[in-house]
This record gives structure tokens, C-alpha cells and sequence, in this order.
């Protein structure tokens, strides 16, 4: 017994070594010009469904015939997804084509996944890969119309998906708002969890989320408790609520860029920043 104990620590501890060897020494290769093994993608892939799978289970389909999946789900496609994704007859944009892993034909996912598992996808995005969350970008009734426009790609040709989006107008970034109004209480975890969803980690040290601690702005340590906001304006919410929405409105040429974050959202952050002391 003390001997079969003895071989697993011995060989737990060898596979530990041997891990943070590879870690340590740079060996395992990141780059997305190098494919992954066979095994590694498929464990991978299989480690993606099995936590779709699982998460989406919750999820309540509304009735996607009455969404209105080509008429509002076609322009939210090409404004949003066909860059990566492509679409009948529609190449990814170059820069999509140097993803790895690559951004999947829907086409095909249209057909294979049911719809609560293509709107998961879609609200959540996907770690480590490039799917973007849209959670924060898109209404609810935007995200059901771009899921079941995708269930109906499989059986669009290329001159039906010319058609739909023939007479679009070219998309216009900074209308990408939600529209949600002010909350009535603003929720400061809420706040804390969809930071992450405005990049601010990439520029700020921010207490409570973690990313690079890049100084490229100032660290939000204690900001609750300071007097000014930029050393512009008096630290109170709404104020801050302003400084979030369009920094470079208060500070002309402010290297903090307008982010596009919705009214809602910037009222739960401003809760959080206020709770660091
Ligand atoms: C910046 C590039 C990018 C954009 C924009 C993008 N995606 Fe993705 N998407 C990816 C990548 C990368 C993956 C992961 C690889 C994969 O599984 O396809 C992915 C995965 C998915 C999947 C899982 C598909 C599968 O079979 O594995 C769905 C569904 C999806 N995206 C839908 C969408 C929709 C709908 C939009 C628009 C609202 C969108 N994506 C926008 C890059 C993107
Ligand atoms: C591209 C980098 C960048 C991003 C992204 C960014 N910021 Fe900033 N931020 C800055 C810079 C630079 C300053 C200092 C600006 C100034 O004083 O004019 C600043 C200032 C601030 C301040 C005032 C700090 C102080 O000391 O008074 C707050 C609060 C703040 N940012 C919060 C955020 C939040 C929250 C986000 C995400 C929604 C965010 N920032 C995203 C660069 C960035």
C-alpha cells in the first residue's frame, strides 16, 4: 500500500516537474501559426461543448419564427459577425483569416447546435479564443435575431445573402450602444464583472479584476476616496458616470478613449470604483 502511495506522489511530482518545465522554459508553442496537435484540439473541443452544453441547459428559446431572423437578424450579421465568420459567398476579413483557431463556418453550426447553445455562445463569447462576448454590445431581442439568422444560414445561397443586405447602410460603430437606461440602484458587483467587458483592465490596475497591471493610466487603488476624477472633476457618481461615457469630453485629447459603455453600465462601474477605498 505504502508503496503504491509512494509511486503515485513520486509520479505526481515528476508530472508536475516536468509541466512547469515546459511552462517555465518557454517550450509550449503560442504562437497562431503553429497548429495544434490533433489530441490538444480535440480536447479542447470537446472541453467547449461539454461547457456550452452544460450552461446553456438554463436558457429559454423564445419562438424564433417570429423574430424576425432575416429582416433583423441579417444586418446584425454582417455588422457584427461576417468579419470573422464569413457568409454565403462571403469571405472573413484578412485579418480574421490569421485567427487560431479559425472562426467557424456557421453554415455548418447552424445546422448542428440548437439554438439555446448558438445564443450562449454568442452572449458569453468564448475564453481564449477570439468570439467576442456581445452581451454588453447587443439588446436581448438583438442577440435572439442574430442566433436565428444564424439557424437560418444553412439555407441561404450567396445571391439570397447579397439580397438581404443589398441595401444595408454601412455600419456605424459608435450607434453599438444597448440604450439601457440608469439603473435605479446601481449595482456595484455587476459593475466589477463587466469592466472586463470594456478592456479599462488593459490601461488601469484595477482592485477586484485582474488583467496585465499595465501602467498606461493611473492605478483605480483607492479612487473611491479621492477628491478628483482626472484632476477635473469633483469625485462624485454622476460626474464619474460623465468621465466614463466620454472621457475626452471633459479632457480634450485624454489618451482614455471614448469606449462606447451604455448609461447602465456605466452606473454599476462607477458604484464599484466608489467602493475602493
Ligand atoms: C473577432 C472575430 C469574431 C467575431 C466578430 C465573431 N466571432 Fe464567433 N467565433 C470566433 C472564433 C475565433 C470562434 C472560436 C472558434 C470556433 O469555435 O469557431 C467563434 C465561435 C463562434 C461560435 C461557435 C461555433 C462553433 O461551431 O464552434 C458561434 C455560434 C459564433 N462564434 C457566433 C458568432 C456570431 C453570431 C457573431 C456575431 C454576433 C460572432 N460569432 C462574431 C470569432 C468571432
Ligand atoms: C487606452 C487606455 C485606457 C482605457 C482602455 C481606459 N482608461 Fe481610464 N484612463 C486612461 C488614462 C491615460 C487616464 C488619465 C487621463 C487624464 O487624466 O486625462 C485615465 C483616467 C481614468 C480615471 C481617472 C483616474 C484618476 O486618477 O483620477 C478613471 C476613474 C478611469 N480612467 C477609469 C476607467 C474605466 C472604468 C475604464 C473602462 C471603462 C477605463 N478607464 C479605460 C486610460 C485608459
Amino acid at each position: 500500500m505504502k508503496k503504491i502511495l509512494l509511486t503515485v506522489v513520486a509520479l505526481a511530482t515528476a508530472a508536475g516537474l516536468a509541466g512547469a518545465a515546459v511552462v517555465y522554459g518557454g517550450f509550449y508553442d503560442i504562437s497562431a501559426t503553429d497548429q495544434h496537435l490533433a489530441p490538444t484540439y480535440q480536447l479542447l473541443d470537446i472541453a467547449m461543448r461539454r461547457s456550452i452544453k452544460l450552461r446553456a441547459a438554463s436558457v429559454t428559446v423564445p419562438s424564433l419564427d417570429t423574430i424576425g431572423a432575416l429582416e433583423h437578424g441579417a444586418p446584425l450579421y454582417r455588422d457584427h459577425c461576417a468579419q470573422c465568420h464569413g457568409a454565403p459567398g462571403v469571405a472573413p476579413e484578412p485579418f480574421a483569416l490569421g485567427l487560431t483557431p479559425a472562426a467557424a463556418n456557421l453554415a455548418h453550426t447552424g445546422r448542428a447546435w440548437p439554438p439555446e447553445e448558438i445564443y450562449w455562445v454568442v452572449r458569453h463569447g468564448l475564453k481564449m479564443t477570439g468570439m467576442p462576448a456581445w452581451e454588453q454590445r447587443l439588446t436581448e431581442s438583438e442577440l435572439w435575431a442574430v442566433t436565428a439568422f444564424v439557424k437560418r444560414l444553412p439555407e441561404l445561397s450567396p445571391p439570397d445573402y447579397r439580397r438581404l443586405v443589398a441595401d444595408l447602410p454601412p455600419h456605424d460603430h459608435t450607434q453599438d450602444h444597448r440604450g439601457e437606461p440608469a439603473p435605479q440602484r446601481p449595482d456595484a458587483e455587476r459593475g466589477r464583472r463587466i469592466i472586463q467587458q470594456y478592456a479599462c483592465a488593459t490601461c488601469h490596475r484595477i482592485p477586484g479584476v485582474v488583467g496585465p497591471d499595465a501602467p498606461v493610466g493611473p492605478p483605480l487603488d483607492g479612487i473611491g476616496t479621492r477628491a478628483f476624477i482626472a484632476g477635473a472633476l469633483r469625485n462624485e457618481p454622476a460626474h464619474m458616470v460623465r468621465w466614463l461615457r466620454s472621457p475626452q469630453e471633459v479632457t480634450p485629447d485624454s489618451a482614455m478613449p471614448d469606449l462606447g459603455v451604455d448609461e447602465r453600465d456605466a452606473h454599476d462601474i462607477a458604484a464599484y470604483l466608489a467602493t475602493l477605498k
